[in-house]
């Protein structure tokens, strides 16, 4: 048996699973204090009671988690102050300051396979250091969430571990040459701090916990579910969670200096270019609590309007947007008349999440030169009625539906498997469940979305 889990923004989740069918036996949850900057031995309690009970049944396990957190740890290991998470945007400007550092976008991109961006570790470092110089001065390592989580579950004594794909996301690790670059953690801090190990396989036993179970790697969230959702290159995972990340498997290695597309690296050794909103299903969210209905209700009223809402048109940037990038945005809606219905501007709603998708979507195909071989809806936003029956509508094409699952824990099952296995190749693990789904397309909505994005730049 393997366990898989997953430290996420706002809980943390443990399934057990049968290491040569990938069937889920048991699963359990704990949730933790959610927000931008948390204390990350609150993960540490969680991962305890979600996964303590079932660690002793478990041969292998591995941990997925939330990508790019920044933990600061002293000579010690002790926290040196709450992590900032991916969705703390204070970095902003130092993000700015180290990408002119690096030579411009272009050179950010041949450093670190990225735009640098306010999520990205280093820019936190870099926050750090002008902020809070004591903290910096104190600070000896730096680790992810998935690290911080795997390095507690290990015997004692063992040393901090990472995988490539989490490491992608920090700003100071080279998809190219596939190492570390601690001169931009320097560059970042004004010192050097203690790096994580990293595999040299995707599969290897990376530590033990105390009664001899193997550790593997673990991984970002986004690769983990990709791993857990067992696609391949051109396959597509959108995920409607609190981010709405679109990211595909690709055998050549993607860079994008406009920063639309992030140039992660996988769990497998491959790349998992990826675009992330930070409003996807908040844009529900909002709009279910603007007219005063349920989830359900909302998705009723959504399917009940016209392709095109009528002429409503909503740009979701509700408290500004990282993909596109502007970060002081905020949402607009178009279009209404005296007959514009509730339905129309659920409708909008619906839409608007879907549009934001099919432009993440349309990204990764235009920087991979590859067109999308299957497209899966995964994450809360996902169980929406409106969002599975219009997505193959907007997206132009037929769309998989997930099951519901823990497809995160799922896939750090499956490292923790493949680990266990020491196969050249992950396991396969069917899922099933999954629905296909396909709709007449309706191109329009999607113009009518590019032109309102197209007249707002530079609203914000
Ligand atoms: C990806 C990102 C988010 C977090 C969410 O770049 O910032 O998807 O990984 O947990």
């Amino acid at each position: 048996l393997v366990l898989g889990i997953d430290s996420s923004t706002q809980s943390t989740k443990a399934l057990l699973v049968d290491a040569e069918t990938g069937q889920v036996l048991e699963e359990r949850r704990s949730s933790h204090p959610d927000g931008t900057e948390v204390d990350p031995r609150a993960w540490l309690r969680a991962v305890d009671e979600a996964a303590g009970p079932l660690l002793e049944r478990a041969d292998a396990l591995a941990v997925g988690g939330q990508q790019h957190g920044m933990v600061l740890l002293d000579e010690a290991g002790e926290v040196v102050r709450p992590a900032l998470l991916w969705n703390d945007t204070r970095s902003a400007d130092a993000a700015t300051t180290l990408i002119d550092e690096m030579g411009g976008p272009q050179a950010s991109v041949e450093e670190i396979g990225s735009l640098m961006v306010a999520s990205f570790t280093a820019s936190k470092l870099r926050w750090v250091r002008d902020e809070e110089p004591e903290n910096a001065q104190r600070a000896a390592q730096v680790l992810l969430p998935h690290d911080f989580v795997s390095l507690h579950l290990a015997e004692s004594g063992t040393a901090p571990f990472t995988d490539r794909g989490d490491a992608s996301g920090t700003g100071y690790y080279s998809t190219r040459e596939e190492a570390w670059k601690p001169e931009l953690v320097e560059a970042a801090l004004g010192k050097n701090l203690e790096l994580p190990r990293l595999p040299s396989a995707p599969n290897e036993v990376m530590a033990r916990t105390a009664s001899g179970a193997a550790i593997a790697a673990g991984t970002g969230d986004n690769m983990g579910a990709a791993l857990g959702l067992s696609l391949g290159p051109g396959d597509v995972s959108v995920s409607i969670g609190t981010s709405g990340v679109c990211a595909m498997v690709s055998d050549a290695r993607p860079g994008d200096a406009s920063g639309t597309v992030t140039g992660f690296a996988d769990a497998t050794g491959r790349f998992l270019p990826m675009t992330t909103t930070i409003n996807a299903s908040r844009i529900l969210e909002a709009g279910r609590a603007l007219l005063g209905v349920s989830h359900d209700e909302m998705a009723e009223l959504a399917l009940a309007s016209e392709p095109g809402a009528n002429g409503v048109t909503l740009l979701p940037y509700f408290d500004g947007e990282r993909t596109p990038n502007r970060p002081h945005a905020r949402a607009t809606l178009t279009g209404m008349s005296t007959s514009t219905t509730r339905e129309d501007v659920a409708r909008a709603y619906v839409e608007a999440l879907l549009c934001s998708l099919a432009d993440g979507i349309t990204s990764l195909e235009e920087r991979t030169g590859t067109a999308a071989r299957r497209i899966t809806l995964i994450g809360g936003g996902a169980r929406s009625r409106a969002v599975q029956q219009l997505a193959p509508a907007i997206f132009g094409r037929e769309v998989t539906i997930a099951p519901d699952g823990e497809f995160v824990a799922l896939g750090a099952a499956r490292q923790a498997a493949w680990a266990l296995a020491g196969t050249e190749e992950p396991p396969s693990w069917e899922i099933s469940g999954s629905r296909v789904v396909s709709a007449e397309a309706t191109p329009q909505v999607l113009e009518a979305y590019r032109e309102l994005k197209e007249r707002t730049e530079g609203w914000g």
